[in-house]
Parts: C-alpha cells; sequence; structure tokens
C-alpha cells in the first residue's frame, strides 16, 4: 500500500469494531485486522451473546418447568435438546457478527484476516493461517485486542476436565456435577446455565461472598437467593489441588482456618478473570509501557508511550466489560480528530444476567463509608411495585445512593426483574448530573418496574409512596 492508512485497528472486538465504524464515520481511511475467522470478539463469539442466549433459553425450561403451572399454564414432557439449544446460540452469533461484516461493508472498512505484529511505530505485519505476511503502514495505530481467560497453578485448561468459559458454552452434554472456581459474574451466569440444565453446581469463592466488589445488601440478597435456586455456594475457599481420572476430578478445598475436605466433579470451569491479551502484538519490542499485570499504559486520550499508538478495551484494565471498551474506542478516534468525548469510569454500568438481574452503577456503599462520603439512601423492593407482582417477580430491591447536601445521585444498586434495563436510567442521570429529587419528580409509567427507580428516589427524601 502506497498511501499511508489514517488508522490501523488490531481486534475487531466490540472496541475494536466500534472504534472503526467511528473512524470511518469520520472520514479515516480504516483497516480493520482480525485473527479469528468472524468478527466481534469474545462478547460475540464466545462471550456476552452466547451465555445471554443460553440464560434466556434456560429460563424458558426452568419456566416451563416450576412456573408454568401457577399461571394455569399445564406443560407435559417438557425436555431438553441440547443440540436444538446450542444451534439456536450458534446461529444468534452467527447473525450478528455477519451484521458487523455488513456495517464494515457500508462503511467502507477493509477487513484484513490474520495475527497482527507492530513492527514499527508505523507498520504492522500481518499473518494469515497459512504464514503469509503483509506489511500495513498507518499514520495511527489502535489496540483492541481484549482479554483471555485467567489459568491458576496446577489447574491447567485442558478444554475436558479443566474447562474455560469458551468451553463451558459449548458442552455437548450437561455434566452431572460441575465445579466453578470464582463466584464472579461468569461463575455465576454460567453456574446458572448449567444449574438449569440439571448440573449439580457449587461455586467456590475466594472471597467472603459471591460478586466481591459489588455493593454489600446486593451480594447478601444475591447469595440467598441462588442457594434457594440450588446453587451450591463455597465462600471463603479455595481450590488447592486437583487430582484427574478418567471418569472424575476431586478436588482437594480449604475453608478459612478449617480442615480440607474434597469435592468430586465431573468437570471444573475455573473463571477467576480474565488476563490482556497482548501475546503476539510485540509490545516489549517496541517498548510500550505496561503495568505490572501487563495492561498497556495509556493517558486520557487512550494514548501509549509511543506516538501513533493507542490502546483501549480490556487490555487497558479497568472493568472488562463490551460497552466500556465500546466507549473508549469512540472516545480514543473523536480525539484522534480533534473532537472532546470522554468516558467516566465510575458511571460505567454492570450487568449480571442471572435471574433476578444484578446491575450496578458508582461506588457501593461500602466503599463511599470507606472513604468517608456523605450520602443518603433510599431503597425500594420489587415486592410492592405492581407490575413486578403481576409478573411474580418480587425478590430484589433498587437502592439508590446520593449526596446529602445537593441530592446528586452518586449510585444505584438494583437487584430485581429487568435490572439490567432500569439501570440505564440511573446511568443517565448520574451523567447528566441529576439529583435524586430530578428522578422522582419525572413521571414514570404505570404500571413499569422502572416505577421502582422513582420509589428508590422519592425514598432517599424518605418519602416513596407505596412503601
Ligand atoms: P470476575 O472478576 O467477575 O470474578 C472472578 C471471581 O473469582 C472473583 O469473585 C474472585 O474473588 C474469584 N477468585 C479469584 N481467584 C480465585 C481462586 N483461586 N479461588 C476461588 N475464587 C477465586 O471474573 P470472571 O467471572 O472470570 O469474569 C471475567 C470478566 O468478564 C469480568 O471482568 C467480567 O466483568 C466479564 N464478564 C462480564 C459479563 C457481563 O457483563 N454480564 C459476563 C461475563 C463476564
Amino acid at each position: 500500500m502506497s498511501e499511508p492508512l489514517d488508522l490501523i485497528v488490531i481486534g475487531a472486538g466490540p472496541g475494536g469494531y466500534v472504534a472503526a465504524i467511528r473512524a470511518a464515520q469520520l472520514g479515516l481511511k480504516t483497516v480493520c485486522v482480525e485473527k479469528e475467522p468472524s468478527l466481534g470478539g469474545t462478547c460475540l463469539n464466545v462471550g456476552c451473546i452466547p451465555s445471554k442466549a443460553l440464560l434466556h433459553s434456560t429460563h424458558l425450561l426452568e419456566m416451563a418447568q416450576t412456573e408454568m403451572a401457577s399461571h394455569g399454564i399445564r406443560c407435559s414432557g417438557v425436555g431438553v435438546d441440547i443440540d436444538a439449544m446450542m444451534q439456536r446460540k450458534n446461529r444468534i452469533i452467527t447473525h450478528l457478527t455477519g451484521g458487523i461484516d455488513f456495517l464494515f461493508k457500508k462503511n467502507k472498512i477493509t477487513r484484513i484476516r490474520g495475527t497482527a505484529t507492530l513492527t514499527a511505530p508505523d507498520t504492522v505485519t500481518v499473518a494469515d493461517d497459512a504464514g503469509i505476511t503483509q506489511t500495513l503502514k498507518g499514520k495511527n495505530i489502535l489496540i483492541a485486542t481484549g482479554s483471555v481467560p485467567a489459568s491458576i497453578p496446577g489447574f491447567s485448561f485442558d478444554g475436558h476436565h479443566v474447562i474455560d468459559s469458551t468451553n463451558a458454552l459449548s458442552l455437548s452434554g450437561v455434566p452431572e456435577r460441575l465445579a466453578i472456581i470464582g463466584g464472579g459474574v461468569i461463575g455465576l451466569e454460567l453456574g446458572t446455565v448449567w444449574r438449569r440444565l440439571g448440573s449439580s453446581v457449587t461455586i467456590i469463592e475466594a472471597t467472603d461472598n459471591i460478586l466481591p466488589g459489588m455493593d454489600g445488601e446486593l451480594r447478601r440478597m444475591a447469595s440467598r437467593i441462588f442457594k434457594k435456586q440450588g446453587l451450591h455456594l463455597r465462600p471463603s475457599t479455595l481450590a488447592t489441588e486437583m487430582a484427574v481420572t478418567d471418569h472424575a476430578v476431586t478436588l482437594t478445598l480449604k475453608s478459612g482456618e478449617g480442615p480440607t475436605d474434597t469435592l468430586t466433579i465431573d468437570k471444573v470451569l475455573v473463571a477467576v478473570g480474565r488476563v490482556p491479551s497482548t501475546g503476539s502484538l510485540g509490545l516489549d519490542h517496541l517498548g510500550i509501557a505496561m503495568d505490572p499485570r501487563g495492561f498497556i499504559r495509556v493517558d486520557n486520550h487512550y494514548r501509549t508511550n509511543i506516538p501513533g499508538i493507542l490502546a483501549i478495551g480490556d487490555v487497558i484494565g479497568g472493568p472488562m466489560l463490551a460497552h466500556k471498551a465500546e466507549e473508549e474506542g469512540i472516545v480514543a478516534v473523536e480525539r484522534l480528530t480533534g473532537q472532546g468525548g470522554q468516558v467516566h469510569r465510575e458511571r460505567i454500568p454492570g450487568v449480571v444476567y442471572t435471574n433476578p438481574e444484578i446491575a450496578t452503577v458508582g461506588p457501593t456503599e461500602e466503599s463511599l463509608k470507606h472513604t468517608g462520603v456523605d450520602y443518603r439512601v433510599g431503597r425500594f423492593p420489587f415486592s410492592a411495585n405492581s407490575r413486578a407482582r403481576s409478573m411474580d417477580q418480587t425478590d430484589g430491591f433498587v437502592k439508590i445512593l446520593a449526596d446529602p447536601v445537593s441530592d446528586r445521585i452518586l449510585a444505584a444498586h438494583i437487584i430485581g426483574p429487568q435490572a439490567g434495563d432500569l439501570i440505564a436510567e440511573a446511568v443517565l442521570a448520574m451523567e447528566s448530573d441529576l439529583a435524586a429529587e430530578d428522578l422522582a419528580r419525572t413521571c414514570h409509567s404505570h404500571p413499569s418496574l422502572s416505577e421502582t427507580v422513582r420509589e428508590a428516589a422519592l425514598a432517599v427524601d424518605g418519602r416513596a409512596l407505596h412503601m
């Protein structure tokens, strides 16, 4: 290529492909390099989307098995065709990843298949599966290569007995007994999928409760609900050793100061977080600065220490979430062209798509206390909401934390039906620096779950109407 490109994006996950589209919109001549056959990265191929597809399918199964009868709907002969369930999931992936191909064509973005290595500050070498290389020159290079599952010593992934989240989204049969190391987002979502399909699921969590980092009240209620649903939770427990035989895996577990015990299962899913995926990029060779955990260091324009090279998404650390990567990709590209977008990390929502859903934005009550920030709290339970009652989904609450003087909303934590959608209102309110009173005075349609957000905002001032 004679003319250097304006932008070479490495990685076509939600961070990379959205950055490429925004760059093309802004008139930049853009190429996106991706090593996998389909676009969309972890999120679309082996993460968010397939897990949500399986969560939805298995939710319907559980409804048919346990809840339909109370609605006066008789279901008989309910069974699972796991192949059909997986095929449906795969069709959704194919549809959505194909959609990105379409968007690339529409925006005149060139997609190059292969593994990228940075060979100079303005040069990327791409090797395809056959080892044939091509060289691209770009005025700017954006690294958006995401992350891969973290492993723990002594529990190497073999794809059969010791599996990662990718394997756990494509099992061909239902394991009778499944252990999950890590009571975080993946552990709970995939634990829920396989429990609903019939596995006996034990979640082994190192800290004192599931979902560390989330608001304490949310964690306590989530733990109670998941136990009632049949997940076996083992908090404050470490898996220290593993012995694999042909048919089973025996884990040695250590809980606090107590004696060790063992747990024999068919498969163990290790879900203890993710690590940045930078292996093939040649970052050391160029001297790109990284932190001790291997995340690429960037400034608030997402620039690395090497002029012309930027990075966004999981590779730079922070919440490892598709929507965070997307926002960073957009802002990085806009800043390249002199525009002034900004990402507020503390206003990035996080959602766990279990039933009920769990959604959160802003600091936890514990961290406000810890940092000496004053606040007022408003809570409203779904049991007092007419829509939730008519849906038989009354577990959970909305909790809003607000500044006691300005009334500005500091955080919102929700566990309950459609929490993942309800949180959007709180995010918008926080991005707009609104007060709890603003939410409280906003008309919410009735009967809707969104009324719980308004009621929690009223509760900040001690004047919830339906409680
Ligand atoms: P995570 O960080 O959410 O949870 C890992 C859990 O493992 C933590 O609770 C931690 O205390 C525990 N842990 C760590 N080492 C352990 C050990 N040796 N023994 C027992 N427990 C141990 O990570 P997870 O679930 O693997 O997810 C990875 C990333 O993917 C997260 O950043 C998450 O946000 C993202 N993700 C997001 C989803 C969503 O937005 N709905 C869905 C799935 C993943």
